[in-house]
């Protein structure tokens, strides 16, 4: 089998070049380490874009001969070093003054020791969704901040690939990540919050192909290769669904608990299910399930209306046997206040309104979860269950 897959890469075409890798003699090792592939080559004049189409041309090649999650391509460099810019072309331009530079994050990379607690921080959680658009980044956005209302010092990790919206959501498209003396990544900061983002370092115009271990890899550079020092909470945003890419992300990372976000709607409570089996799986606690756009409360007449249907979640996680963290009305300005950067839960002027004080039921609700629990008499007496808000 890999005399076919050396065959197979060496017919590769390099698009920088138009010329295959064999006739330019770029791989220098393409060898089987048990089941996984790993193959390396030279990457002179590619570019970071150019090195994407490889990688998803890899994949492609060899799929009926090597899973996809156990190819690993790494690559060498005789010019540069193995790493790309935090966008395509700065490296043209004039390094900025200070002691910091612009931010690198290295591609394929392979993971790193099991489950390693991240410096600095307290509790990471994961936020999920079976599927895209169910409002899964907008409630990450705002959990950060109500939790930072609350008292708590937040991160947000922003690695869904397939629509990275975090920069702007906070307001920051234009930032670019920069990394201090220790070639740590300095989070970029908005409202109180710190945060990273995988749109920081790819073209929006990208075609998505980054493929699972190296995937697996960026996250672990975004949670030990970014400075987070001083958090209570870091939040990922995860890609949406329940695939081999959200899998091979999470599971080697140090996890406390996970959030999975979900429409009424059957169809996207189905693929709920399927996240919190997927976290089941990965012997993830799951913190809850939260209900979005669970119905439209008119502004002038007060009725409610059940767009996406009524009390799917609650039905779940009755299914389920998890907890239900709250439900999120559909709100106008959640969505306006996500498009302009200014996110809803930075305006005070809304706080009497039912999305607010969802907000801020789910963002205790996930304090709770962290309490350590109680010793036995004291809970029966419930005297601290009353105190702490435990009882239900
Ligand atoms: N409760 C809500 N009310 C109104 N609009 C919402 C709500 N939740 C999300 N949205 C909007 O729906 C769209 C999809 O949300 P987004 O957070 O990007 O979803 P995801 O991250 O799951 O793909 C965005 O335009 C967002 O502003
Ligand atoms: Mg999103």
């Amino acid at each position: 089998m890999l005399e076919e897959i050396k065959k197979r890469l060496g017919q590769l075409i390099n698009p920088a070049s138009g010329k295959s890798f064999d006739s330019e003699n770029r791989w220098q090792h393409v060898a089987m380490e048990g089941e996984k592939l790993v193959a390396e080559y030279n990457r002179d004049g590619i570019s970071p874009a150019e090195k994407r189409t490889i990688e998803g041309e890899i994949a492609k090649a060899l799929s009926d001969l090597v899973g996809i999650d156990n190819i690993m391509v790494k690559t060498t460099s005789t010019q540069s070093q193995d790493v790309f810019k935090a966008l395509d072309g700065q490296a043209s331009q004039p390094p900025a003054a200070g002691p910091t530079q612009p931010a690198q994050i290295k591609a394929g990379h392979g993971t790193i020791d099991k489950k390693k607690p991240v410096p600095g921080v307290g509790k990471i959680i994961a936020i999920g969704s079976g599927k895209g658009g169910v409002g899964k980044s907008t409630f990450t956005a705002n959990l950060a901040i109500t939790l930072s209302k609350q008292g708590k010092k937040i991160g947000v990790i922003d690695a869904d690939i397939y629509g990275p919206s975090l920069p702007m959501i906070f307001g920051k498209r234009d930032e670019k990540p920069r990394s201090n003396s220790e070639k740590k990544i300095i989070p970029v900061e908005a409202f109180g919050i710190k945060f990273m983002s995988f749109g920081f370092f790819i073209n929006e115009q990208d075609p998505v192909i980054w493929r699972g271990p190296m995937l697996g890899g960026v996250l672990n550079q975004f949670l030990f290769d970014v400075d987070w020092t001083g958090l209570d909470y870091l939040l990922i945003d995860l890609p949406p669904g329940t695939g081999d890419i959200q899998l091979s992300m999470i599971q080697n990372a140090h996890v406390d608990g996970a959030i999975v976000i979900s429409t009424p709607q059957d169809i996207a409570l189905l693929d709920a299910k399927k996240g919190a089996e997927m976290f089941k799986k990965l012997n993830l606690p799951i913190i809850g399930m939260v209900e979005n756009m669970s119905s439209f409360i008119c502004n002038h007449c007060g009725t409610e209306h059940h767009i996406f249907g009524e009390g799917g979640v609650a039905k779940a996680v009755e299914q389920l046997d998890l907890n239900f963290l709250g439900k999120v009305p559909l709100e106008i300005e959640l969505r306006t206040g996500s498009d302009k950067g200014e996110p809803y839960m930075t305006q005070d002027r809304f706080r009497d309104r039912p999305v607010w004080k969802a907000f801020e039921e789910v963002g205790h609700k996930v304090d709770q979860f962290f309490l350590p629990a109680l010793p036995p008499e004291q809970e029966k007496s419930g005297f601290f269950s009353k105190i702490l808000g435990l009882n239900k």
